[in-house]
C-alpha cells in the first residue's frame, strides 16, 4: 500500500485538489484498462467534487459508477446517495444510463438487497463467489464517530470479510454498504474529508495504535494507493506524507 497525506488550505482548495486527484486516476484506469470503475461516497462532503467533475469532458462511456455505501430509502429520498450524485453531476453528463449500478433499496429485507447487489458486481465483474473484485477507484468520507461508507463503529458489517456487500446500521437504520475486504481491493482509494469535527477520530484512525471496532476507517487498508485529503480544519494535526 502507498498512503498519501495531503492538507489543503480550505475546502474550495481540498475539493480542486481532489477533482484533480480522481480526473488523474479516471484518466489513468481508461488508458490502462479501457474502463474505470468508481464507488461513490455519500454524505455532504463530497457534493461540490461530484459538480466540479461534472463540468469535465470525459469519455462517459468508458466510465461506470457504482456506490461504496448507500442509506436504505427510496431512490428519490433526499437521503438517497444516489439522488445526490445524480443531481450534482449523472444527470449532467452524457453517461449511459447502464454505466450506472446503485445499490438496491427497495427490497423489504436489506439482507436481500444487499445479496442482490452482490451478485450485479460479481456478474459485472466476472467474478465467481468469495472471489474479490478490483475497483479502480473508491471514494470515501469519514463521520466524526470515525465510520466510513456505512461501516459504523461495534456493529456487525465491521465482522463481514467473506462477502462484497453487507447491511450497515447507522443507530438502527438500515444502511447498505461495501465490506471492508472489497473496498481494499481497490486500485486507489481517496479519502475526501473536511471539518474540525473530523479532527479527534482523524487523531485515532492515525494513530500508530487503536482499535479498529471504534474507529472503522483504521479497517480501510487498500493493497493499491490510500489518499487522504484533508481541509487545514479537519487535518491540521496530521503531516502531509
Ligand atoms: C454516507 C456516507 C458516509 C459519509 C460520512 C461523512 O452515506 O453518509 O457514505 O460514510 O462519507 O458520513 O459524511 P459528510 O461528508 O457529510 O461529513
Amino acid at each position: 500500500m502507498k498512503k498519501i497525506v495531503e492538507v489543503l488550505p480550505d475546502v474550495e482548495a481540498l475539493i480542486e485538489r481532489a477533482r484533480v486527484v480522481t480526473l488523474e486516476k479516471i484518466n489513468t484506469a481508461i488508458a490502462e484498462r479501457g474502463v474505470c470503475t468508481i464507488a461513490l461516497s455519500g454524505g455532504g462532503t463530497p457534493k461540490p467534487l461530484y459538480e466540479a467533475i461534472a463540468q469535465q469532458k470525459l469519455p462517459w462511456d468508458k466510465i461506470h459508477i457504482f456506490w461504496g455505501d448507500e442509506r436504505y430509502v427510496p431512490a428519490d429520498d433526499p437521503e438517497s446517495n444516489q439522488l445526490m450524485a445524480r443531481t450534482a453531476w449523472l444527470d449532467r453528463v452524457d453517461i449511459p444510463a447502464s454505466n450506472i449500478h446503485p445499490m438496491p433499496t427497495d427490497k423489504a429485507d436489506p439482507a436481500v438487497a444487499a445479496s442482490k447487489h452482490e451478485r450485479e458486481l460479481q456478474e459485472f465483474f466476472q467474478v465467481a463467489p468469495g472471489e474479490f473484485p478490483l475497483f479502480d477507484i473508491i471514494l470515501l468520507g469519514i463521520g466524526d464517530d470515525g465510520h466510513t461508507a456505512s461501516l459504523f463503529p461495534h456493529t456487525e458489517a465491521l465482522k463481514v470479510s467473506d462477502r462484497l456487500v453487507t447491511v450497515g446500521n447507522k443507530d438502527g437504520q438500515p444502511r447498505i454498504t461495501f465490506t471492508y475486504p472489497l473496498i481494499n481491493q481497490a486500485r486507489y482509494v481517496m479519502f475526501v474529508v473536511a471539518g474540525a469535527s473530523k479532527k479527534p477520530a482523524l487523531a485515532e484512525i492515525f494513530a500508530p495504535n487503536g482499535d479498529a471496532s471504534t474507529y472503522p476507517s483504521r479497517l480501510i487498508q487498500p493493497q493499491g494507493e490510500l489518499w487522504w485529503l484533508l481541509d487545514r480544519a479537519a487535518g491540521e494535526d496530521l503531516r502531509s506524507e
